[in-house]
């Protein structure tokens, strides 16, 4: 962490402690968070920021002292969402002026958005983007200070920041990222635009980082980067994702690493190999093939075929017949045929996928993508979307249905959000399953046995 920034910290931390003895009070504090796992690691940090500064979390917006929108712009969705909600504040603000409202993230970091929340948007206080996260303390301290509206969106990222306070949600399990940005400009992506270039952290401040937290009590890891499958390559030191994982594995005390993403085009065999060869490695594997059709990779500019894809497939059922793959779809991408859709189901029922997030492609401004030539209608594509999440549910269910009368090994991670009498937790495979227990299980891996296997969940009984 920058001196500068401990300075706003610290500084901060002292009116707060004042604050309180004045009015008996402690200042709270809320994050929205939108968007993936880089976003929800993001919020940590943030909140890890506020609770040295000595704020309160809460889940109440109108006791909120001050509320943070940590923002997505990966499709149009993500930011409608952002946008409305933030309208609603507007009110809170109304009845609370002295409520302190910041939107940072993604979203800020695409051209004219900061400038439109600014205009658009009197009542938010402070505005950031991803590459000046860690200088929040600043802008925070610069508004109390009475500077008036903060608003700093950086174009170009700061390089890699270690040692800022986090606060972790979960005891038992912790995202940790090990390579920021994203190099692969997949022509419909704004991730590239908005998150930088690649910076792999160093594999020695990662490997601290993890025996940490396995002394704090965690037991699950999922590693973090847009491409994990390229961590390393910019240090130029002979790092790589395979040498990373094969450290981490020697962690005594920790029992599963995940990961995420991993891009089909940088998937060796050798790095197989290290994941099958591995005792904490989970056995699964997400990866996300956005189309089948190889004609619309290629325009996607995701550098391999459907044929390349198949392989790899195979390649991970030679060496680990028991993993569970996962995927990534877009439906609808500009010039998408019926054709090319038709190659996708056929990949589909290929691979036999046992889970996939599907999207209908939506169009971000300043990509490649976003200047093709669209034709189809969106009625149409969501109609391509039906069927392949038709044909998505049967394969994942026939999966499923091989698991009954198994037993699996599952990390309790809380109680299930349909049924907060029941518990629920995880495959290494990362399938949910639930079952009943005493909460006490929280945070530890016990064996279940699969008593009903449905689409996407499975239900089951402690086992013996
Ligand atoms: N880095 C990861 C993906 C991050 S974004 C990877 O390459 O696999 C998560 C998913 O959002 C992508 O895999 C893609 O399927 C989807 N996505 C990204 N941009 C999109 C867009 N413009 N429209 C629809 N879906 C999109
Ligand atoms: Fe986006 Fe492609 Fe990068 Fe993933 S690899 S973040 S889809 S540009
Ligand atoms: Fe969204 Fe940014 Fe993640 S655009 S998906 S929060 S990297």
């Amino acid at each position: 962490m920058q001196e500068q920034d401990t300075y706003y910290l610290n500084e901060i931390c002292t009116q707060n402690a004042l604050y309180t003895q004045q009015t008996g009070r402690k200042k709270k504090c809320l994050t929205h968070t939108f968007g993936c796992q880089m976003n929800e690691r993001d919020s940590e940090i943030l909140f890890g920021f506020l609770a040295q500064m000595g704020y309160e979390k809460t889940d109440i917006e109108a006791e909120a002292d001050l509320v943070l929108f940590n923002t997505c712009c990966i499709r149009e969705k993500a930011e409608s969402k952002v946008l409305s909600h933030l309208g609603e504040l507007k009110k809170l603000k109304q009845k609370n002026p002295d409520m302190i409202i910041g939107v940072c993230g993604c979203m800020m970091q695409q051209k004219g958005m900061a400038d439109m929340i600014r205009s658009s948007a009197p009542y938010v206080d402070l505005i950031f983007g991803t590459h000046n996260l860690h200088h929040f303390p600043k802008y925070l301290y610069d508004v109390y200070q009475g500077k008036g509206r903060q608003i700093e969106v950086l174009d170009k990222e700061e390089g890699v920041q270690e040692g800022l306070p986090s606060y972790r949600e979960y005891p038992f399990k912790a995202l940790v990222n090990i390579v920021y940005g994203c190099n692969n400009f997949c022509t419909y992506c704004i991730v590239p635009y908005v998150r930088g270039r690649e910076r792999s952290r160093k594999q020695a401040d990662i490997v601290q980082e993890v025996k940490q937290l396995v002394a704090d009590g965690v037991v699950e890891i999922t590693l973090l980067g847009q491409n994990v499958n390229s961590y390393g390559l910019d240090l130029q030191d002979g790092t790589t994702f395979a040498g990373l994982l094969q450290e981490l594995d020697q962690i005594e005390g920790l029992r599963r690493i995940r990961y995420m993403t991993s891009h089909p085009k940088d998937l060796t065999e050798e790095l197989v190999k290290t994941i099958a060869e591995s005792s904490k490695v989970v056995d699964h594997f997400h990866l996300p093939v956005q189309s089948g059709s190889s004609r619309v990779l290629d325009l996607m500019n995701r550098r391999y075929t459907k044929e390349h894809y198949l392989h790899l497939i195979d390649m991970i059922r030679k060496y680990m017949p028991d993993a569970a793959i996962s995927t990534d779809i877009i439906v609808g991408f500009p010039g998408e045929t019926e054709e090319d859709f038709l190659e996708t189901i056929d990949l589909v029922q290929k691979v036999k996928f046992d889970s996939a997030f599907t999207f209908v492609y939506s169009k971000r401004t300043g990509t490649p993508a976003a200047r093709m030539e669209d034709p189809t209608s969106l009625e149409e594509k969501k109609e391509r979307l039906q069927r392949l999440n038709d044909a998505l549910s049967d394969i994942s269910r026939d999966i499923n249905d091989k698991l009954q009368d198994t037993v699996v090994e599952v990390l309790v991670e809380g109680p299930s959000k349909t049924n907060e009498a029941m518990l629920s937790g995880r495959t290494t495979t990362n399938k949910t399953v639930i079952f009943a227990g005493e909460p006490s299980l929280i945070g530890q891996i016990v064996s279940v046995k699969i008593t009903e296997a449905q689409t996407w969940i499975l239900k089951g009984a402690l086992a013996e």
